[in-house]
Parts: C-alpha cells; structure tokens; sequence
C-alpha cells in the first residue's frame, strides 16, 4: 500500500501527483514505528529526503566566465557586472528562486532577509567548506534546486542526516577540524539562520 512513497516520478509531470495523499496515509502508519519514520518522515515538511551534498554543475560554466572558487571576494556584488548577473542566475537555478524571492523587487541594493542569508551561505559555506574529494561547492551542491530541503520532521534523524552528509561529506576550506560546530556554533545553536536573517553573518 505504500507504493506511491517509492514513487519512480520525483518530478511528476502530472498537475495532480498522487503522493501527498498517499504519503500522509503511509505516514500516520509508520509514525507508530520509529525506525520506519526514520525513512519515511512523520508529518511531511519535505517533499523528498534531502540528498548529499554533490559537485557543482553550474560552477564550470561560471569558471569559464572567469570566476575563481579558490578566490571570491566577499561578496558576489564585488565581481565585475557582467560575472555578477551570470552568478545570480546561478543563484536562482540553484535554489529555484526569481531575483524576487531575494531581492526586493528590482531594488537591488536593497538588505532583505534572504539576500542577508545568501550572504553567510557564501562567505561560510562556498568560501568555508569543500566537498570531501577537494572540489569546490556552490549554491547547487546542497540546493539541488530547492531553496529549502531539510526534513526537520525529526531532530535525530536531522543530526545523523547533518553527521552523514555535512560532516563526513565536507572538509573546511582553511584545514581545521570540522564537526557540527563549524556551522552550529559553541553551545550549539540549531537556529543559526535566524542570526543570518538579521544580519548578524560575521567574517
Ligand atoms: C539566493 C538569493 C539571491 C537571488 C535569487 C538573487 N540574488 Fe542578487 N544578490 C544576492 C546577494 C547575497 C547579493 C550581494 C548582497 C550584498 O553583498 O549585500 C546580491 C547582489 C545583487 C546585485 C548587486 C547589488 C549591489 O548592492 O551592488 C544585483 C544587481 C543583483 N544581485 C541582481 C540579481 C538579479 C538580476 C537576480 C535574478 C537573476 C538576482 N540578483 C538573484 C542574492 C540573490
Ligand atoms: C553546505 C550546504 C549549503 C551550501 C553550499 C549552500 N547552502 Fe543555502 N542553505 C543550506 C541549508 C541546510 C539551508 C536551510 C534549508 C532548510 O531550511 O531546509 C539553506 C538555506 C538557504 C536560504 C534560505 C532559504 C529559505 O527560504 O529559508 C538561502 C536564501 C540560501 N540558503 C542561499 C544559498 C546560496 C545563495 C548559496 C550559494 C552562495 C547557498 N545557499 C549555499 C545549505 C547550503
Ligand atoms: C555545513 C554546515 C552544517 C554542519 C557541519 C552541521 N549542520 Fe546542522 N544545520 C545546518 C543548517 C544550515 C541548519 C538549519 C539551521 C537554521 O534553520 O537556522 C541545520 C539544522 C540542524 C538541525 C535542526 C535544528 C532545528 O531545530 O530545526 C539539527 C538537529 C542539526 N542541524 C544537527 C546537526 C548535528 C548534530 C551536526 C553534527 C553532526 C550538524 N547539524 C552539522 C548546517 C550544518
């Protein structure tokens, strides 16, 4: 009965995919069981488990444009023009965002909470951290085109999916030790963004 969860169509072309249904009916089942709410999650905030955090495939385009990983400056609204708009497409395909959905409207300058975001995601994820073969990220290596992805459904299956994936996958780009404390913070803070948002994203 829980066909549908295994779904072989991530991305139905049908206007009505039958997976909502389905999956809050497979998910007040395996809510009884915790191991089966490991897999299938118990109230559904993401539409699918978030994936590992992979290569680029926009960075080599933006490379032949002339951006270099090893080198971006603090922020991309220091990059000529022309690399800039190309790294804001790249934004909007990694995440599934309009410039909107940063910006508001087409006041570019503007400080919104989510431009504030994208910020700290540059200067501590994409400057701070590699994929663990050495290759550099970008916006698309955790996005994967989703501008949300965490199942926060269930704190322990978020700490054993972050020790998985943002631990054993990344390496930090300066050679330190990395565990949940390069992004989380000491004490540990599992709302960091919420400081982002504010503008509250350090060096
Ligand atoms: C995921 C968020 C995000 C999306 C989507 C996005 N931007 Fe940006 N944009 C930023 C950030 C972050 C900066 C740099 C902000 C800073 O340093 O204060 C920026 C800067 C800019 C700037 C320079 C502004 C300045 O202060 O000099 C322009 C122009 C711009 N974006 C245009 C666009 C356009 C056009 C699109 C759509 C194709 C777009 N952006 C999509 C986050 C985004
Ligand atoms: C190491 C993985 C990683 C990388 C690389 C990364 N992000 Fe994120 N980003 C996250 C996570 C995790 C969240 C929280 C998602 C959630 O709440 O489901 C997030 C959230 C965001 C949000 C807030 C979205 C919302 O609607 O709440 C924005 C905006 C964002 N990232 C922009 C970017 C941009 C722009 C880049 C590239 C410069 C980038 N991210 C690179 C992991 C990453
Ligand atoms: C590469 C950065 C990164 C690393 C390393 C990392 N996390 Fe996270 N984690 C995030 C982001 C981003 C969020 C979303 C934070 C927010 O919404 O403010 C998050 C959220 C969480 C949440 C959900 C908090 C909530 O209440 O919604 C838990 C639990 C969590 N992480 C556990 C861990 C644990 C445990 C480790 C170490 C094994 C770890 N994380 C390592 C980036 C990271």
């Amino acid at each position: 009965m829980r066909r549908t969860t295994v779904s072989p169509l991530p991305f139905s072309p049908l206007p009505f995919s039958p997976l909502p249904f389905s999956r809050s009916f497979a998910s007040a089942a395996a809510c009884a069981f915790v191991l089966a709410a490991a897999v299938v999650g118990c109230g559904g905030a993401a539409p699918q488990p978030a994936a590992a955090p992979r290569a680029s495939s926009l960075l080599a385009t933006l490379q032949s444009s002339g951006l270099d990983p090893a080198k971006l400056p603090d922020s991309p609204k220091l990059l000529d023009d022309a690399l800039r708009d190309r790294v804001m497409d790249s934004f909007t395909v990694s995440l599934g965002l309009k410039c909107a959905g940063c910006h508001d409207g087409v006041n570019y300058e503007a400080s919104t909470p989510n431009k504030r975001v994208a910020l700290g995601m540059w200067q501590h994820f994409v400057r701070g951290l590699k994929l663990a073969g050495g290759q550099p990220l970008w916006c698309d290596s955790c996005h994967q085109g989703r501008a949300t992805f965490l199942d926060r459904s269930d704190d322990d299956a978020l700490a054993a999916w972050m020790d998985a994936n943002f631990v054993g996958k990344l390496v930090r780009s300066d050679g330190g030790k990395h565990a949940c404390a390069t992004c989380h913070g000491t004490p540990f803070d599992g709302h960091f963004l919420d400081g982002w948002q504010k503008g509250s994203v350090g060096g």
